[in-house]
């Protein structure tokens, strides 16, 4: 079955694996297990002091996790992909499989503070070093490469401002300078965005999120060609950092419903942007689907949809969000995203806590700011819930 003639959302179902007769389970099994019989090729390469090609220890690769990866490998247009341990893990493979011999990183300045702090923890404790930037500055952009530089690592939707990466650009930008580039997807996820098809070297999700969709595990994940893959696998043996075979079942059956689940996400997420922008009591809304947002037409031109996740300012300040928030009874006041149930959410006293209120604002989060991840409710429920929030 040549699976990329089928669409997305089939591709979510069948792409990766078909079951045969001799491995007969519809649904792939969890393999609890750490270790494998080992079979004369993998005896072979042990005693030549090469990592096997077969399973034979579950840190290494497990079948169950292995399953998982090829769907995310299809879905993405990937010869590979690797499942990590957290979304966090797999955003650390992918800078330490870069950053060897005192290597240079530019990452986007609106990066998830996660990511950021792990980064800088890289750095702080190697000879490599890191430049944040205003992507979108070009000049700024221009100047941060040196002759070190190797990666550039961006959000393609930014964590909460959701500004928008010009992927096509970064990619060309990044090649010209010897460097790859590194997309965290994790906001579009494959239903709006294939980054490696629009020029990306690896991109890389925390299936906590939307792979998931259910806010019951934690997970990353990493593709790429077999080439970049290479020192990301490495990376995940030497750390540890593999997925658990429960979880990769969980996500496997997690992306069966994910074409689904981004369709109702997507909907959802305009609609109730659409009704806070006319709300009184809001003084602006961020979502790539409106043409209010700064950057709609190249959210046109990237994205296949706009995605669930938006984010809009009160009028007032965070006590005035807060109220909001502490009024709502659908919407769950919660970090984290891309679960069915709508989360809600202030950056200023969540992921940006670090930063003063100058620098929030610097960075496009205002006082009065709520990052609401969309579920998969009823959209006018949704809509009566804010209704009611608001008007106090
Ligand atoms: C955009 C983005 N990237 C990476 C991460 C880290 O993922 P995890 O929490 O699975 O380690 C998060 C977590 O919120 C995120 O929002």
């Amino acid at each position: 079955m040549n699976e990329k003639k089928h669409s997305l959302a089939t591709r979510c179902i069948h792409g990766g694996r078909r079951p045969s007769p001799a491995d007969c389970a519809v649904v792939m099994p969890i393999y609890q297990t750490s270790t494998y019989l080992l079979d004369p090729d993998a005896q072979a390469d042990l005693e030549a002091g090469r990592p096997p090609a077969s399973t034979f220890y579950s840190r290494m690769g497990n079948p169950t996790v292995a399953a998982a990866e090829r769907r995310i490998a299809d879905l993405e247009g990937a010869e590979e992909a690797r499942l990590f341990a957290s979304g966090n893990a797999a955003s650390h493979a992918a800078v330490m499989g870069s950053l060897a011999g005192g290597a240079h990183l530019i990452a986007s300045k609106f990066l998830y503070g996660g990511t950021q702090e792990m980064i800088k923890h890289v750095c702080a404790n190697s000879d490599a070093s890191v430049s944040f930037v205003d992507l979108e500055s070009q000049a700024k952009l221009e100047a941060a490469f040196t002759d070190k530089t190797r990666a550039l690592f961006c959000e393609s939707l930014a964590n909460p401002t959701l500004e928008l990466a010009d992927i096509p650009h970064l990619a060309r930008l990044a090649h010209s300078q010897n460097a790859k580039l590194i997309v965290d997807a994790t906001f579009a996820s494959p239903c709006l965005q294939q980054p490696l098809e629009l020029g990306a070297d690896l991109v890389m999700h925390s299936v906590s999120k939307y792979l998931c969709g259910h806010s019951d595990l934690i997970g990353g994940a990493l593709a790429g060609s077999a080439q970049e893959m290479a020192a990301v696998t490495r990376q995940r043996s030497h750390t540890g950092a593999c997925m658990d075979p429960h979880a990769a079942f969980l996500v496997d059956r997690g992306i069966k419903t994910l074409a689904l689940r981004m369709r109702a996400h997507c909907a959802g997420s305009l609609a109730l942007a659409e009704f806070l922008e006319q709300h009184p009591a809001v003084e602006r809304v961020l979502h790539p689907g409106l043409p209010s947002f700064p950057q709609h037409e190249r959210a046109r031109l990237l994205l296949k949809d706009f995605g669930g996740m938006l984010m809009f300012t009160v009028r007032g300040d965070d006590r005035a969000a807060t109220a909001v928030l502490e009024a709502l009874k659908l919407a769950l006041p919660a970090v984290s995203l891309g679960g069915v149930e709508t989360l809600v959410s202030q950056p200023a006293y969540t992921s940006h806590t670090a930063m003063t209120i100058e620098e929030r604002r610097a960075v496009g989060i205002p006082p009065g700011s709520i990052r609401v991840s969309v579920g998969i409710e009823d959209p006018q429920d949704l809509i009566a819930d804010f209704a009611q929030a608001l008007d106090g």
